[in-house]
């Protein structure tokens, strides 16, 4: 049985990992990163999800305009999980427009959502809007006191933003759940730029977005480097998958798969436990599936435990990495 923690100070109860669902986008967004999942796959990789026992989810209004939400809820559907029984976390895009858009697209998200609430809405960044983060904010707060949304997070946000947004809240007596950031062996930018001590003080979950880095950190691609060439560009680009990084990054992959001998356990699920249990209960994750395996290794990190001296010495090694 897994132990679940509160979503920051919210009634929220989570699995310290979630299901990210953006390769349930389609085209748009997710296309760039991602090869297209059809429905029976995505059906089948929540299935997984369930099965290991994570119990929330996490989209946006980006991922495919809808197409993501509504993907991942017709799967909830088709397993009998009734609207309720699990907490799915959505986001609103800024991008070029102004708060008021928070309002008028809620109605959207509700569609795409298919009768399933909006338990968690974020703001997807703290740029590209041309309003500020205080009125967003607000805006979230109203929908709040409306009963359209559960609960209210950022992502993308540095520390000063997440002070103003928990700042704003307070006025309106509601909690600043949750900041999703990246958070992996070689992004550790929250311990350096304060976002982990902001957190810890407000009582702020870090939703710790690419955990395995885009999968760099499976050692799929230590093991068989060529599946690098056949990787969308961008994705590439952007986890800085080369030659170069899997020589830097080989040492903590080693001892990823050596520790996770031990426990008969994948090198991602050995890194999915170290960042789920070295920052305390502040730091839940949402890797990503392409397979229902991916899933069900994901969710069964869950019942790892790692020795302090384990999470030491992977911390150690990728200190020099971040
Ligand atoms: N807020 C934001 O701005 C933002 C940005 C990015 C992501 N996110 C969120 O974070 C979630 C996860 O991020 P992410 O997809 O970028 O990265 P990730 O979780 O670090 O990597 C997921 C990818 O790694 C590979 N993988 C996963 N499990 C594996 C396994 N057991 N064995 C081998 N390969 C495995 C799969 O890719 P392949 O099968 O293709 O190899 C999978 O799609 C997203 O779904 C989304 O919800 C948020």
């Amino acid at each position: 049985m897994v132990t679940t923690r509160r979503l920051g100070r919210t009634d929220f109860e989570i699995t310290p990992i979630g299901l990210g669902c953006l390769p349930f986008g389609g085209p748009g967004v997710t296309d760039r990163f991602y090869a297209t999942i059809t429905q029976p796959v995505a059906t089948e990789i929540v299935r997984a999800a369930l099965a290991g026992g994570i119990t929330w989810f996490d989209t946006a209004e980006m991922y495919g305009k809808g197409h993501c939400e509504r993907t991942l809820t017709t799967a909830l559907r088709e397993h009998g999980i009734e609207p309720g029984r699990v907490t799915i976390a959505t986001k609103w895009t800024p991008l070029l427009r102004r708060a008021s858009s928070i309002g008028r697209t809620i109605g959207a998200r509700h569609a795409a959502l298919q009768g399933y609430p909006v338990d968690l809405h974020q703001i997807h960044m703290p740029h590209g809007g041309f309003s500020s983060i205080a009125s967003q904010v607000r805006t979230m707060a109203e929908l709040r006191a409306a009963g359209k949304i559960g609960a209210i997070g950022v992502s993308n946000f540095s520390a000063a933003q997440m002070e103003r947004a928990h700042q704003v809240l307070r006025e309106y007596g509601l909690p600043l759940a949750s900041n999703q950031v990246q958070i992996n062996f070689v992004e550790r930018g929250i311990e350096r730029e304060g976002v982990l001590e902001a957190a810890r003080r407000l009582g702020v979950t870090l939703i710790a977005m690419s955990p395995l880095r885009t999968g760099l950190f499976t050692g799929a691609f230590h093991d068989d480097p060529s599946r690098l060439t056949s990787m969308r560009r961008i994705r590439r680009r952007l986890a800085g998958f080369n030659a170069r990084t899997l020589a830097r990054t080989a040492p903590l992959i080693d001892e990823l798969r050596a520790i996770g001998t031990a426990y008969g356990a994948t090198v991602g699920q050995v890194a999915l436990s170290w960042l789920t249990t070295f920052y305390g209960d502040t730091v839940v994750a949402i890797p990503g599936a392409s397979k229902p395996r991916h899933a069900a290794e994901s969710a069964a990190a869950m019942d790892l435990r790692l020795t302090e001296k384990e999470l030491d010495r992977l911390d150690e090694l990728s200190r020099g990495l971040s």
